[in-house]
């Protein structure tokens, strides 16, 4: 047994973004301990330079590190756009895994025709890196970028859906489903038919996005890929807790993972959004605040 294996897995995002993937991998890995860490004094990252974006990265991935984890989620697609590389190389042998490489097999995996529509911060839309992942996994895709700083805003304060989330979202998709008029028939086959959210944020926002786009879009995210990826890895690393339980609420006696969350500000406010992100109340005990 691998003398790690007992420890937390870390992730962390600029803020409540990350809590999505939280959420699946403590779905697919219930005997695992989780620890959380939103930088959210610092975010927004995703409007950030490259260079600024790797330093809060490095610091916020270096508190987990400190504290004692077994591989490092980064639970932000800006921050892994960024900095994956840099983390890998700073943190070896730790394993560092990331969520633009899973999203883009997700999207890939869900996409008939190819035409693929993602959603991501400025900054993960600048770098380039879901157009080079998508077309590592799938390189007859077409891939349509739009970055959406705003979603990320909304999401942070809680506004899911609505006429002014829909209306904010409707303006940044615009032209991105639109049939040309002139050649209706062919041209809608060719309309995208997957929207990857290319940002942890966005899952919140699905409901209004779905308003927006219609019944025939996929809408895929990175969380439950990401959730795989480290299944495998952990698995792979001989890693995966020794006596973790099978499955949420497993009958057994195997040991429920614990979860533990950090935030650089604002402990009641990380409380308020996190039980939106989390879908139930999170009390202010399980938060604590930290300086990087
Ligand atoms: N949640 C982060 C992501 O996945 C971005 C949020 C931000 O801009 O800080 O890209």
């Amino acid at each position: 047994m691998n003398p790690n294996s007992r420890l937390p897995i870390g992730l962390f995002d600029s803020g409540m973004g990350g809590l999505t993937v939280f959420k699946a991998l403590a779905r697919r890995l219930p005997g695992e301990d989780l620890l959380y860490l939103g930088d959210t004094a610092r975010l927004p990252y995703g409007t950030k330079g490259r260079d600024t974006i790797i330093r809060y990265t490095l610091s916020a991935a270096q508190k987990l590190v400190d504290m004692g984890v077994k591989m490092l989620v980064v639970a932000c697609n800006t921050a892994t756009a960024a900095a994956l590389p840099t983390l890998r190389e700073h943190f070896a042998p730790l394993p560092v895994l990331g969520v633009v490489e899973p999203g883009a097999q997700a999207a890939a995996a869900a996409s008939r025709n190819g035409r693929i529509v993602v959603l991501a911060t400025e900054a993960t839309i600048n770098g380039g890196a879901y157009q080079q992942a998508i077309a590592r996994v799938r390189p007859d895709a077409e891939v349509l970028v739009r970055a959406c700083n705003l979603f990320v805003t909304l999401a942070e304060e809680g506004w899911m859906d609505g006429p002014l989330v829909e209306g904010i979202a409707r303006r940044y998709l615009e032209g991105l489903f639109d049939a040309p008029e002139n050649k209706a028939a062919d041209a809608a086959r060719l309309l995208p038919d997957t929207m990857l959210l290319g940002c942890t944020h966005y899952p919140l926002l699905q409901g209004a996005l779905r308003q927006v786009v219609g019944p025939n879009v996929n809408i895929v995210d990175s969380a439950a890929t990401t959730a795989e990826f480290v299944v495998q890895e952990l698995g792979a690393l001989r890693l995966l807790h020794p006596d973790r339980a099978a499955s949420a609420g497993d009958a057994t006696g195997k040991r429920q993972g614990e979860s533990r969350f950090l935030t650089t500000d604002h402990v009641a406010r990380f409380v308020r959004t996190g039980s939106l992100f989390l879908g139930r109340d999170m009390a202010e005990g399980e938060v604590t605040l930290v300086d990087l």
